[in-house]
């Protein structure tokens, strides 16, 4: 019995489709999916910190594209294992916080000594951590040596925590409108740089 040429034909094209959809299904599929967003939440403990900021470290950070921990040898970059006993005396007046935070939000302005420039800025594009996942870091980078003692809401000259009472800001003190009454009434103000000797000198004596 000959099967007809239009039922070969379907049974060619059913075949063909059915070996090419399992050759199909056997190739691996791959899913690829965002960098996972660490939530992080304002009661966070400097324990929970270390946890969070190892894991932004692995992820979003990239740090690992780079760096090792307790890696020796000819390094392209500095290993971080026990970096929080350098930390602190690797430039004076810094402490250790300070200098990690400096690393991170301004890594070119200290060049480990035997490295080459080429740490990204981490609080920009296109790492771009926040200045509180960058606090988990640290926490985390603390304990590569040391011990961690960040929270969120501890400031470093590169952030101020929310709450914090910030630095004042150097030219306010330096303001015309502040000075200037203490030593000569406004309307003084006009003569004094003609007349220093006369004018304003009784004045002043009789202030005193
Ligand atoms: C593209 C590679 C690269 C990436 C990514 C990178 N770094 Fe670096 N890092 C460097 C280089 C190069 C140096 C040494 C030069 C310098 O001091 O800036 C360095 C230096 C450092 C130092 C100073 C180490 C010391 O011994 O004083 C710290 C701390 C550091 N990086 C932390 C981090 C952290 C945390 C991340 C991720 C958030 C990170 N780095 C991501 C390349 C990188």
């Amino acid at each position: 019995m000959t099967i007809p040429l239009p039922a070969r034909i379907g049974l060619l094209v059913v075949l063909t489709t059915g070996f090419y959809t399992y050759v199909g299904q056997l190739v691996p599929q791959k899913e690829v999916q965002p960098p996972q967003e660490t939530a992080i939440r304002a009661d966070l403990t400097t324990a929970d910190m270390v946890t969070v900021g190892r894991q932004i470290m692995e992820g979003k950070g990239l740090c690992f594209t780079c760096h090792t921990i307790g890696k020796s040898g000819v390094l392209r970059f500095p290993d971080l294992d026990g970096v929080a006993s350098r930390a602190a005396t690797r430039e004076p007046g810094l402490s250790d916080v300070e200098y990690f935070a400096k690393s991170i939000y301004a890594p070119d302005s200290f060049i480990v000594p035997g490295f080459n420039p080429g740490m990204p800025v981490i609080n920009k594009p296109p790492i771009g951590l926040t200045d509180q996942e960058i606090l988990c870091v640290i926490a985390y980078l603390q304990t590569l040596g040391g011990t961690a003692t960040v929270t969120l809401q501890t400031s470093h000259r590169y952030y101020t925590a929310p709450g914090a009472i910030p630095p004042a800001p150097p030219d306010e003190k330096a303001e015309p409108g502040e000075k200037l009454p203490l030593t000569l009434p406004p309307a003084q103000k006009g003569e004094t740089p003609k007349a220093p000797a006369a004018g304003p000198t009784p004045g002043k004596k009789g202030e005193v």
